[in-house]
């Protein structure tokens, strides 16, 4: 599939409106994860084709959005990187709060895709660069480092932990939104924030979730 592609899909298959928790930034969101799967599977030549994290802000990335909008000291003039940013939630809130500049980096090309098109909706796609690519690894300096909702499998998790503390060591502020995933590291961060944050039950199969913000170091 082209990224025009992939656009049109995306269109096509969501609905946009305000993020329910953080209502500054509005998003295109789809309705119920299965169907949505379905769809973009059989659209799509890869095999298998991943969930489509990106068509909804979840419980995580909502909590740090909101944290960001709510403090944007933390971002204000700075380089930010927000590492995989599914829709785009976090880094479409680091560049309403006044970073200089924001890389949204996803592995995933539907989420480059849908990045783009809700930067463009809040009208902050020239500070927002959507970038495809694994991450884990790489260091251009950022100044700080957002991850909302990244530790929901073990794998994933023992591998960008070590790299986010690297960073972190570096003098980079790494800040990460969770609502209390199986694979959040279980020490060495200390909570900055806690919101209560409406959920779909299709997703989460309740309507609310405890979400923090937590900062890699102590505190
Ligand atoms: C649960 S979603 C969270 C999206 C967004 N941060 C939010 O909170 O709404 C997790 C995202 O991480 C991305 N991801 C998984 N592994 C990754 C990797 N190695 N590098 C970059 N992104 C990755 C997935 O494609 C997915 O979009």
């Amino acid at each position: 599939m082209t990224p025009d592609q992939r656009r049109t899909f995306i269109a096509d298959h969501t609905t946009i409106g305000p993020a329910p928790f953080v209502p500054e930034v509005r998003l295109h969101m789809g309705g119920l994860a299965m169907s949505l799967w379905e769809a973009a599977a059989l659209a799509d030549e890869r095999l298998p084709v991943p969930p489509p994290y990106w068509a909804w802000p979840w419980a995580g990335g909502q909590a740090l959005a909101r944290y960001v909008l709510d403090g944007p000291d933390v971002v204000r003039g700075r380089r930010v990187a927000d590492i995989g940013s599914g829709g785009g939630i976090v880094a479409i809130a680091a560049a309403l709060a006044g970073a200089a500049h924001v890389v949204a980096i996803d592995i995933e090309p539907y989420a480059v895709e849908a990045c783009r098109l809700n930067a463009m909706a809040n009208g902050i796609d020239t500070v927002v660069e959507a970038r495809q690519a694994d991450p884990v690894g790489s260091d251009d300096g950022w100044d700080v480092v957002l991850a909302g909702d990244v530790w929901y499998e073990a794998e994933l998790a023992a591998y960008m932990e070590p790299w986010l503390r690297r960073l972190a060591a570096r003098g980079a502020e790494v800040l990460t939104g969770d609502l209390g995933r199986a694979y959040l590291p279980a020490a060495g961060l200390s909570e900055l924030a806690r919101y209560t944050v409406p959920t779909l039950v299709d997703l989460e199969d309740v309507t609310q979730k405890e979400a923090r913000v937590l900062r890699f170091g102590a505190g």
